[in-house]
């Protein structure tokens, strides 16, 4: 039921994101639904708030829409509204064309408009503001991602009694690359409004800290940060803001039990008989985005076929690809490419009636996928830069057969924690081609051997343990935390 936010309860525990878990979208006929939202961080959060009865500050995905306030059984919505300009400039420009490939590495050229950041400003305090209206007195609110690392600092000054947390859910870049941004101290500032700011990875949270003190001249501790331990302290005035290492994870336990049921097995197997019983079925999945590598691995098939390593006739590349900001140009380049290597290997190697590579350029439904993760042989992940990919840990959690194989490569925040899969370095296009033909031979025994390993890893340390981790570093931060270590 939609709501007026007056007669709303405020909340204990806070999530502010750029997008809420849903998304409304405008049907042809003029009317209205809503979808799950794309991505990563909200497959992550969504179980999280709902067991705990929390609220969600998000946009609701479509231009020029107030939601208003959606209380549903075990979660409260606000809505943010965004215009068209604001779409333009806060999410499409600075989120998008500005911030993801300054933090991906510069996969593309990041392009710095000082018109971007003043909107990315302005839209960054109104989700403060909401943020604020969310919170009940003394509450923990937790923000997430680059769209909104403004936001911790003028939550703060809105609501001091607040206990605010931070996560980055793609890469902290190097700090060689960090420095390009003009706005760099108004972000490291920003971020520092939290109490406690989480990366993936030890090296992110060791750049942040080290920028934390060259550019906004704080005291920072010394000692190398570890995997959920060993937090880092940025001492800003009479605050200790703490920086952790978070690997975030899915829904481990749940997925495998899905993964089991009857309906999905016999799904699995229908989706073979559909693909016409290859030996060897090949998967990807992703948002069509550039660091995902979908080109890299495109490449690596083309040119095993070209060499006759693989046999067109035994094997299946699946593609499953949602689209995504789909009004950057970037990305409307990549897709152009994309397509033109899919039908270049169809128009090379396939049959009539028999494609080599399957393309469905849509979000597939959850069930669905778990069929398909079921199915597959050979399991590719290539992202030139991926500050974790859950896809990789979903495809692990659906093997309870320890059947299939992972291609994974290094550059991505998942391939600290699967060591056993085979790991490629994905700008090595002949490194590519012999993990994906290992990962095709791979002889039964040595591949159940290597998944029952990346099994304990995936089950042990699922979402729940990312977040329990982080809430209980962001529960002893404040006048309770540890003081600055400076050794
Ligand atoms: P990102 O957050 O960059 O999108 P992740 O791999 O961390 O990347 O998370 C992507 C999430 O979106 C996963 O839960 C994955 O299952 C889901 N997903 C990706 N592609 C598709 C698709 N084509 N259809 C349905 N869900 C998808
Ligand atoms: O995890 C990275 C992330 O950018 C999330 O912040 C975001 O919700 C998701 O991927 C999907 O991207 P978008 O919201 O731009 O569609």
């Amino acid at each position: 039921a939609t709501e007026d936010s007056e007669s709303i309860t405020p909340s204990d525990f806070v999530v502010v994101a750029n997008r809420l878990p849903v998304d409304l979208e405008r049907l042809p006929d003029g009317t209205t639904r809503w979808k799950r939202s794309p991505g990563g961080l909200v497959t992550a959060l969504e179980p999280i708030l709902r067991s705990n009865h929390g609220a969600w500050v998000g946009w609701a995905g479509v231009a020029d829409v107030d939601a208003g306030v959606i209380v549903e059984d075990d979660l409260t919505l606000y809505s943010v509204p965004l215009s068209t300009e604001e779409i333009a400039d806060y999410y499409e420009g600075f989120s998008n064309a500005t911030l993801w490939p300054l933090y991906h590495d510069v996969i593309v050229r990041p392009e710095y408009r000082r018109e971007w950041w003043n909107v990315y400003v302005e839209v960054n305090r109104r989700f403060a503001e909401e943020a604020a209206k969310a919170a009940a007195p003394n509450a923990t609110v937790w923000i997430q991602d680059y769209q909104l690392q403004l936001v911790p600092k003028m939550l703060r000054m809105l609501r001091p009694d607040l206990t605010i947390g931070f996560f980055l859910h793609i890469p902290f870049p190097p700090v060689e690359l960090f420095m390009q941004m003009p706005w760099r101290t108004e972000i490291v500032e920003g971020l520092l409004g939290a109490d406690l700011i989480g990366f993936h990875l030890p090296g992110g949270a060791q750049n942040f800290l080290y920028l934390a003190g060259r550019l906004a001249g704080h005291q920072t501790s010394r000692g190398n940060i570890g995997v959920r331990s060993k937090l880092g302290v940025v001492q800003v005035g009479f605050r200790s803001v703490r920086v952790g290492a978070f690997p975030i994870s899915i829904a481990s336990g749940e997925l495998d039990e899905q993964s089991r049921s009857k309906s999905i097995r016999d799904r699995a197997k229908a989706i073979r008989k559909e693909l016409g019983n290859p030996d060897k079925i090949l998967l990807g999945v992703d948002r069509l985005d550039y660091t995902k590598g979908i080109d890299v691995r495109l490449d690596a098939l083309n040119e095993l076929l070209v060499d006759g390593r693989v046999d067109p006739s035994r094997t299946v590349m699946v593609q499953l690809a949602t689209p995504s900001r789909e009004r950057v140009e970037s990305y409307v380049h990549m897709r152009g490419e994309i397509e033109r290597m899919v039908s270049r290997i169809n128009g090379e190697y396939a049959e009539v009636g028999r494609p080599v590579v399957h393309y469905i350029h849509r979000p597939v439904p959850r069930e669905e996928l778990i069929a398909f993760f079921v199915a597959a042989d050979v399991m590719l992940v290539t992202p030139l830069r991926d500050g974790m990919n859950l896809v990789a840990k979903e495809y692990v959690a659906c093997r309870s057969d320890l059947g299939g194989s992972l291609v994974l490569s290094e550059f991505t925040g998942a391939a600290a924690e699967l060591r056993q899969a085979f790991l490629c370095n994905p700008h090595d296009l002949e490194d590519v081609k012999d993990k994906m033909q290992a990962a095709i031979e791979q002889p039964r025994e040595t591949g159940r051997k290597t998944m029952r390993a990346l099994r304990r890893q995936v089950l042990t340390h699922d979402v729940d343990r990312w977040a329990r981790a982080f809430l209980d570093a962001l529960s002893h931060t404040g006048a309770a935390g540890p003081a600055l270590i400076t050794e």
